[in-house]
């Protein structure tokens, strides 16, 4: 299988193109702005089939490197995971224009353009096509809410939102779309929005989930914005 794991460079998307890259039979385009940290997951995954791919979701011009690192090592695309994200922790009052629409951008409407770039390679094999994008509990309608993550969640219930309209627009396209809204991982992400706190759940369990998720979440649902979460929201 051909694979696109976006923030791959850390965290969740590290560990999950980690699990993705031990069936010799996949393919992982790795996304990051960091190539260091994706040749150092490159050389952890011994011999899988690791590509790393260096592109800033917050540059307006990204989409040349798509064409240039993304689709130079795949001519198809079956499983999409949209996990890169950025998270600023801050006062509704102190949070600047530039901030939030750098937040809006990375993870949310920079999809728009990297979706656009993918379709062309998606929906060609005899499964579905399967794009994963993982928002944040934060994200869902009536869950519990943390001071200082006002933009973040708002962003992340914009790509749960996006999730339902794509699922739409694509059904004729041999494409599903799913949205998982995750509760707390132990990553640095987390640490940045509860400095102190800790949680159970390891980035490799949750991307464990994931790839599971990933690999046959399509024959079951469409559009669907799923928590997985084992707090009451
Ligand atoms: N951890 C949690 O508790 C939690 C809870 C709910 C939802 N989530 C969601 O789960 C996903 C993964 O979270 P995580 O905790 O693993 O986060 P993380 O450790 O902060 O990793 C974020 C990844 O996104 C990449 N990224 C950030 N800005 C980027 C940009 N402009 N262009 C390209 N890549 C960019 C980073 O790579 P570079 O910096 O190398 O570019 C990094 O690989 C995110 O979507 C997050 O919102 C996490």
């Amino acid at each position: 299988m051909n694979i696109i794991v976006t923030g791959a460079s850390r965290g969740i998307g590290y560990e999950l193109a980690k699990l993705f890259a031990a069936d010799p039979k996949n393919k992982v385009v790795a996304i990051s702005r960091n190539r260091l940290k994706l040749e150092h997951l490159k050389r952890e995954c011994r011999g899988g089939a690791v590509f790393p791919a260096v592109v800033d979701f917050s540059n307006k011009d990204f989409k040349r490197d798509i064409t240039l690192q993304v689709l130079s090592h795949i001519s198809t695309v079956d499983i999409l995971i949209n996990n890169a994200a950025v998270l600023v922790n801050k006062p509704f009052e102190d949070m600047v224009a530039a901030e939030v629409e750098n937040m809006f951008r990375v993870n949310v409407t920079s999809q728009f353009e990297f979706l656009q770039a993918l379709l062309p390679y998606m929906g060609k094999g005899q499964v579905p096509t399967h794009i994963v994008n993982i928002s944040s509990m934060g994200g869902l309608q009536g869950s519990m809410k943390f001071p200082g993550l006002s933009a973040y969640s708002a962003s992340k219930a914009a790509l749960a939102t996006l999730t339902e309209c794509l699922a739409e627009e694509f059904k004729d396209k041999n494409i599903s779309v799913n949205c998982l809204m995750l509760g707390a991982v132990q990553t640095e992400m987390f640490e940045e929005a509860f400095p102190g706190e800790r949680t159970e759940m390891t980035p490799l369990l949750m991307a464990a989930y994931i790839r599971d998720f990933a690999l046959t979440g399509a024959n079951f649902f469409n559009g669907k914005i799923i928590p997985v979460s084992k707090s009451t929201p």
